[in-house]
């Protein structure tokens, strides 16, 4: 008799929770719009949540992730993958900027439309803690960190529209991105829940991209888990955090390597993996440089040759190196900075000493341990993360 009243409520229960389910029809797009988004798009039935929070240790630095409005970086998702966006149909965002390779290229230049030739090295996008913790002038004026290797954007919106209309990477006309969209029947119901309505612009496809880019963020490294433990044994400010003492959970090489790197390093790249110290420099790659970086652009004798400093985040994965790819491996960018730096005359002056290019005089363990450090900024999380994935079913 027990055993058939517990059935008996069991299948009440169960009659209740079938009534509440079938009471329940709310879903976050119409039946209609999941049917066509499906038929296209791998894309949960409730949106992903792009909020970016970052780790104490970054948070306490100063650094602090802008909102990210969940609805247009879902669409911003869809246009970075899109091929469709690009004159001749075979070239995305990712096809430069691969999530496995922390949004990076394994080439020293990339294949852009007609199998054109991009003039410099793709840039990792999952080399930061977070683009908008500190990328664009519209968070942070005069502080802020422009964009490409030469500095030449300001903002997500103007790189992404650079992105879009050069000639060896997408080669588009903003009014071509737009009517492409709008022409697409699966960027109906995502716009309109990003915008609230189905008329496509050029500035709100730019909007939606930036949400995108803005809401990626590798701080899940071995390194961050060790600097959320070890706060309040740093030296240094908002800028440049610099942890001196052991990580407990560093092997004995990668504490080695890490003040190897805070030594010699640090003052440019950041001991924290924040934001680059320094928003460009000359790092001696050359003393006759043909590509003059960001003196191209601004015209400033000082600025020929230098480059924006990028940070080190999954580093690992991003070869070849610099903004040209010149350098293969992580072995022969630090035997570049132990015997190569040139001698150019606005050779950074930490790189120099008593007027000379500096040499690092690593030894060869020296060399190991500084990449064992360089290996504990690597990021799995963010390299496996679904929602930054390719959401086109083929
Ligand atoms: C054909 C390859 C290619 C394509 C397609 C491409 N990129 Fe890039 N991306 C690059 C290269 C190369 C650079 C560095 C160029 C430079 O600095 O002159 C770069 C730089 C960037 C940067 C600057 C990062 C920084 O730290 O300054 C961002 C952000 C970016 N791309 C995002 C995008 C987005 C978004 C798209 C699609 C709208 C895109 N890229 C399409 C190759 C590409
Ligand atoms: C004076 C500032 C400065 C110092 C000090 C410095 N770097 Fe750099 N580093 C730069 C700049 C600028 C670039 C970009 C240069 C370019 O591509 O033209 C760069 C590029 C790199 C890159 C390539 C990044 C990429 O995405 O391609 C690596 C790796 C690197 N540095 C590691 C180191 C290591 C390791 C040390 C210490 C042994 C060091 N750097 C010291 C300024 C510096």
């Amino acid at each position: 008799m027990k055993k058939f009243t517990t059935l008996c409520s069991l299948f009440a229960l169960f009659l209740l929770l079938g009534a509440c389910k079938s009471d329940f029809n709310y879903y976050y797009y119409s039946k209609e719009e999941t049917e066509l988004l499906s038929q296209f798009l791998k894309l949960p039935e409730f949106p992903d949540d792009y909020t970016v929070t970052l780790p104490s240790h970054l948070r306490n630095a100063g650094l602090f992730a802008r909102g990210v409005e969940r609805d247009k970086a879902v669409l911003g998702r869809v246009i970075f993958y899109d091929k469709k966006l690009s004159k001749d149909g075979t070239v995305s965002c990712a096809s430069c900027h691969k999530q496995e390779l922390a949004f990076s290229d394994n080439k020293a230049f990339s294949d852009g439309v007609y199998d054109r030739s991009t003039a410099r090295n793709s840039i990792a996008l999952g080399s930061v803690a977070n683009f908008s913790a500190y990328y664009g002038t519209d968070l942070n004026g005069s502080n802020a960190i422009r964009f490409f290797w030469d500095n030449r954007a300001e903002t997500a919106a103007d790189q992404s529209r650079g992105s879009m209309t050069n000639a060896q990477e997408m080669d588009m006309s903003m009014h071509e991105i737009a009517s492409t969209v709008e022409s697409q029947s699966y960027y109906g119901p995502l716009f309109k829940k990003a915008f609230g309505s189905t008329v496509v612009t050029e500035d709100l496809v730019l909007e939606a991209v930036s949400n995108f880019v803005n809401a990626m963020g590798s701080f899940q490294s071995k390194f961050d888990a060790e600097a959320n433990l070890s706060q309040g044994n740093f030296t240094g400010n908002f800028g440049n955090v610099i942890y001196n003492n052991n990580f407990n959970g560093f092997t004995a090489a990668e504490n080695r390597g890490k003040q190897l790197y805070n030594n010699n390093c640090s003052s440019c790249h950041s001991g924290n993996m924040g934001r680059p110290v320094l928003q460009l420099a000359n790092n001696g790659l050359e003393a006759n440089p043909i590509d003059l970086g960001v003196g191209g652009i601004s015209g400033a004798n000082s600025e020929k040759g230098a480059f924006k400093v990028p940070t080190l985040r999954n580093i690992a994965l991003t070869a070849p190196y610099m903004h040209d790819g010149r350098f293969n491996n992580l072995i022969e960018v630090i035997d570049f900075y132990n015997t190569g730096i040139q001698n150019h005359p606005f050779l950074h002056a930490d790189l120099r000493v008593g007027g000379v290019p500096m040499q690092m005089n690593f030894s060869a363990d020296d060399k190991n341990d500084l990449i064992a450090f360089l290996n504990t900024l690597t990021d799995d999380h963010l390299l496996a993360d679904k929602k930054f994935s390719d959401p086109f079913k083929q």
